[in-house]
């Protein structure tokens, strides 16, 4: 909207990131990018009021500037930010004002912290919540999901599976009158690469692993993608939010990648398959598996596929970016444009 009038009716959303790594300044880029276009649309302002680090938080009710926080977090000096304030997170999150929480920080897959308490705090304060932390969803989906009922707030978790793909989304707002009989899925972009490569130049796991952590692809400690845990913990949240289960990731049967030799992907190939890492919710099973060539769950590198069986739109397949600070940042968008719309 231009002219006179645009002050007057212009709402402020004020956001409150919390954990400003890889997600966090992906986030701040694409507000920076989307800014202009969700005024213009919706006659609402996003500002970031807050962004919370493990040393302190970066506190301004006006607005922080997005250019200097990124070129301080880029210089890894946070604290010389002129609004940067010694406050604990927690704290920030119940006494800064806002209105959507940004939960962006890594989890612990064992006891869903520190983004558990985060969102606990966030909901138990009167803040909605939109996270990209599996770790949290995956042990207490449903205490979780409940309290963000109970207090009339959202709780927006698309980031958390399949990076990119808008798989939550799309069934809550497209799908809800189909049952989901099953979900197949490729789910680790890390895991997948490392098979793609063995597949396709015939070297070895610890080469094509070395190879993806040289290119940033793998993390340092790759042993969740590797053995498995990281799909089981995306199935779970999968299985829970569309199919309405109640499992936690415990209940999955867990068999990674590394046993997996070249001899047997020379064998695969030569019969017209691959293996892929394939988390399967009807067997609440992550293992690898034997996919036809020609099979639309056979996506390359560190691609992302999804594999929904409804009973009434019938098989859905979707393909997209597993991870990446701006593609896993449009996800977290699609939860924030949720909550502005609503
Ligand atoms: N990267 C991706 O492509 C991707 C895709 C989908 C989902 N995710 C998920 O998104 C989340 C963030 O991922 P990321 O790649 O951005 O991780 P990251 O680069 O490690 O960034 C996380 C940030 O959170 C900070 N942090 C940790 N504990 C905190 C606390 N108590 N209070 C405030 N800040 C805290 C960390 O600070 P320190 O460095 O000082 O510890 C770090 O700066 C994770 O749960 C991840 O699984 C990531």
């Amino acid at each position: 909207m231009s002219g006179p009038y645009k002050s007057f009716r212009m709402k402020t959303v004020k956001l409150i990131v919390v954990g400003f790594g890889t997600i966090g300044k992906g986030v701040l880029e694409v507000l920076r990018m989307k800014r202009k276009y969700v005024e213009d649309k919706y006659e609402v302002s996003l500002l970031v009021a807050a962004i919370c680090e493990v040393s302190g938080t970066l506190v301004n009710p006006k607005g922080i500037d997005i250019d200097s926080a990124l070129e301080c977090a880029q210089r890894g000096k946070l604290r010389e930010h002129p609004d940067w304030k010694p406050i604990k997170t927690l704290d920030a999150i119940k006494d800064i004002e806002g209105d959507i929480v940004l939960e962006l920080t890594p989890g612990d897959i064992k006891t869903g912290e520190p983004g558990l308490s985060h969102i606990i705090a966030a909901l138990e304060s009167g803040k909605n919540v939109v996270t990209s932390n599996k770790a949290p969803l995956a042990i207490r989906f449903h205490e979780l999901t409940g309290l963000a009922q109970k207090k009339g707030l959202a709780l927006g978790y698309e980031a958390t599976v399949g990076g990119a793909i808008p798989i939550i989304n799309l069934y809550r707002d497209n799908l809800e009158i189909n049952q989901v009989n099953s979900i197949y899925g490729i789910l680790n972009g890390t895991s997948n690469y490392i098979l793609t490569k063995m597949f396709e130049e015939d070297i070895t796991l610890d080469t094509a692993l070395k190879e993806a952590q040289e290119l940033g692809i793998a993390e340092r400690d790759p042993t969740y993608d590797i053995n498995g845990v990281d799909t089981a913990v995306k199935l779970v949240i999968l299985a829970n939010s569309l199919m309405g289960k109640r499992i936690s990731y415990k209940d999955i049967c867990v068999t990674g990648i590394t046993g997996v030799s070249t001899d047997s992907l020379e064998l695969a190939k030569k019969h017209g398959y691959a293996i892929k890492l394939i988390g399967d919710v009807v067997n609440m099973e992550v293992s690898p598996r034997l996919v036809p060539l020609n099979h639309p769950l056979n996506v390359s590198g560190t691609l992302n596929a999804i594999m929904l069986d409804t009973d009434v739109a019938g098989t859905l397949t979707l393909v997209g970016h597993g991870a990446g600070k701006i593609q896993t940042a449009s996800s977290v968008f699609s939860d924030i444009m949720d909550i502005v719309r609503g």
